[in-house]
Formats: C-alpha cells, structure tokens, sequence
C-alpha cells in the first residue's frame, strides 16, 4: 500500500528536496526521459526531474491530436520561461489511427496506452538512451484502478505489470503519496507559474477522455471547441474541474428554419477536494443559459446542451 501524504500535512520543502535527492539516486548518472502534457501533475514532475537532474532529463510534449486548443505551444512556452526546453513532438496520425473503429471505453484507453508507451514515446526513449522515466501518476489514480473503476492509463506497477518487462524502462512517479491539493502545493513552491500548478485537472486519455463513440478528427474539433467555450465561461467559478462532452446519440434540433439532426454537449462543472467524490456545482442559471448558446452557435453541429446534476458516486468525473 502506497502511504498518503495528506496536503494539510505536507511540508512541500522538505518533500522536493526528498524527491530530488531519491530521483538522482535512481538515475545515477545517467539521464531520464519524461513525457509532459500540460496536466498538473506532469508539470509538477517536469519541475521536479528538472531540479534534480538540469539538461539530463529529456522532456518531450506528444501531441496526440487529443490536446486542448492551442495546448503544445502554449505549455512549452510557458517552460522556455523557466529555462527549460520542452521538445514538441508530432504524433497526431499515429493516436487518430490507433484509435480508428474504437467506441468501448476500456478498449480506448488500451489503444491510447499502447500508442503512447509501446509506439511513440517507446521509440523515443530508445532513441534517447534513457532508462528512466518519470510520470506524475498520483494516489487518485491508483485507487479507482485498484478498485476496477477506471484504468487510469499509468498505473502499471499496482497491476502487477512490470514496466521494464512490458515496455523496457524504469519508471519513477514522485507524486504517488499525493492527491491533486498536495501536488499543486509543491508544484507552486517548485517555481511554476500558477497557470500551470493552479489549472484544473485533465485525464491522461486527454479529449478522448470526453467523446462517446468513436475518437475521429471531426469528433475531436467538435469537443475541443466547445471545451474551450466551457473553459472560458467557467473560469472564474473557481470550482474543481469543468468540461465538456460529446455524446454519441444525435437529436432533433432546428437551425435556420430547418430540421437539424445535430450533436449534445453535455458540460459538467464539479465541486471536489481530491476528485474521489464531487458534486456538481451550483452554476448560475444565466450561466448555464450563456454556455447553451455560446456552445449552440459557436460549435458546428451542436444543437443541444445538457447541464450534468448527478454526483461523483453515481457518476463519474470524465465520461469515459
Ligand atoms: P474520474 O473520471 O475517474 O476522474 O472520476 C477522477 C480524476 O482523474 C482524472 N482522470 C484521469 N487522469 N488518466 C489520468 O491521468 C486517466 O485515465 C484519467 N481518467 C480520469 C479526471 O480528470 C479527474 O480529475
């Protein structure tokens, strides 16, 4: 059993300096590779490996084609500030081919696991030398695996998998003791601007996370769109995590006088300390009204958009 750090116990200096001290350690003198998106938790650790090992930890941003809008020069850039260069790579093709065909989600996350570790980033660890990865899986993660609620796409060793033998390197996740609270406490005392500590969380399996049915380009742009309107009104809520879903079954709406047989946003706002429970948000009715006819007018082919009012248990956060 993984020993939780609760965040109000939490002395983050002293637990950057443990980590920075355990990550030399581990990876001696030789060099580690890690894959950031953007997310909370792989900024954190991109600030960590960074402090512990400077230019001997190869950072590399995949884009998957399933990232938020404008998310892989916008978040380097935010690096390239603190010093540290994040390298951009194109995998896009490779994630939309993966995931061609797939509507079961377990199936998704699978395809999107294997891409990810087996293919791109598989390859780009070999080309590096590294034999050392770190991730930013956090205690959250391992849980609802654990409890068969969700395959949380990098929580191998608690499986039971050994990621040496299935993928050919170490990996290393300082994080694993912390929820989402205790993480962005040391990611602000690592130096990340708020931007990146402060954002709220955003799954492994990215967009692909919030499309039911099948991940295609056009599906992609749908949600990617209406992610951003969600992401821009709800800001200033300040709730714990807002997003945007694109469901499978099609309704009757009506556009220029005419039937439309279109597309469902479904938006969901929560209210949650460590995502292991949530209630959704008590949203100002003219809010919800605005976010229906940004999302109505501004996302191609949606016609309507629904408010989620189910708490985390039944529901769960993502959709997928
Ligand atoms: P759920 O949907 O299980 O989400 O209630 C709990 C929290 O975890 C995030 N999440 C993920 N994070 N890989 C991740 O790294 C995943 O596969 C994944 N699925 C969900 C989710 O955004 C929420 O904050």
């Amino acid at each position: 059993m993984t020993k939780e750090i609760l965040a109000e116990k939490l002395d983050e200096k002293a637990f950057i300096d443990e980590k920075v001290a355990e990550i030399r350690q581990q990876v001696g003198d030789g060099i580690a590779i890690n894959a950031l998106s953007g997310g909370v938790d792989s900024s954190v650790v991109t600030m960590l490996g960074h402090l512990a090992l400077g230019s001997r930890l190869r950072t590399v941003l995949i884009d998957n084609a399933l990232m938020r809008e404008g998310e892989p020069v916008r978040v380097a850039g935010l690096f390239k500030a603190l010093g540290i260069d994040i390298e951009i790579v194109d995998a896009r093709e490779e994630f939309l081919a993966a995931l061609k065909g797939i509507t079961d989600p377990e199936e998704k996350r699978e395809a999107i696991t294997q891409t990810f570790y087996k293919k791109v980033f598989g390859r780009l660890v070999k080309e590096s030398g590294a034999k050392f990865l770190l991730q930013g899986t956090i205690l959250t993660d391992i849980d609802e695996t654990v409890a068969g609620i969700k395959r949380q796409h990098n929580v191998f060793e608690q499986l039971g998998i050994d990621p040496r033998e299935a993928f050919g390197y170490g990996i290393i996740e300082p994080l694993i003791q912390l929820r989402k609270d205790g993480v962005r406490k040391v990611g602000r005392a690592t130096g990340l601007p708020a931007e990146l500590f402060d954002r709220i969380p955003f799954p492994g399996p990215a967009l692909a996370a919030r499309i039911i049915g099948e991940v295609t380009q056009e599906r992609l742009d749908t949600v990617r769109k209406a992610t951003a309107i969600v992401e821009e009104l709800l800001k200033e809520t300040g709730a714990f995590q807002y997003l945007a879903i694109l469901h499978n079954d099609r309704v009757t709406g009506m556009r220029d006088g005419k039937r439309d047989f279109g597309q469902q946003i479904e938006v969901r706002c929560w209210d949650s300390h460590d995502a292991r429970t949530a209630k959704p948000t008590q949203l100002p009715y003219s809010l919800l009204v605005e976010l229906a006819s940004r999302i109505t007018s501004e996302v191609p082919g949606v016609v309507s958009v629904t408010y989620n009012i189910a708490s985390k248990p039944s529901s769960t956060i993502e959709a997928i």
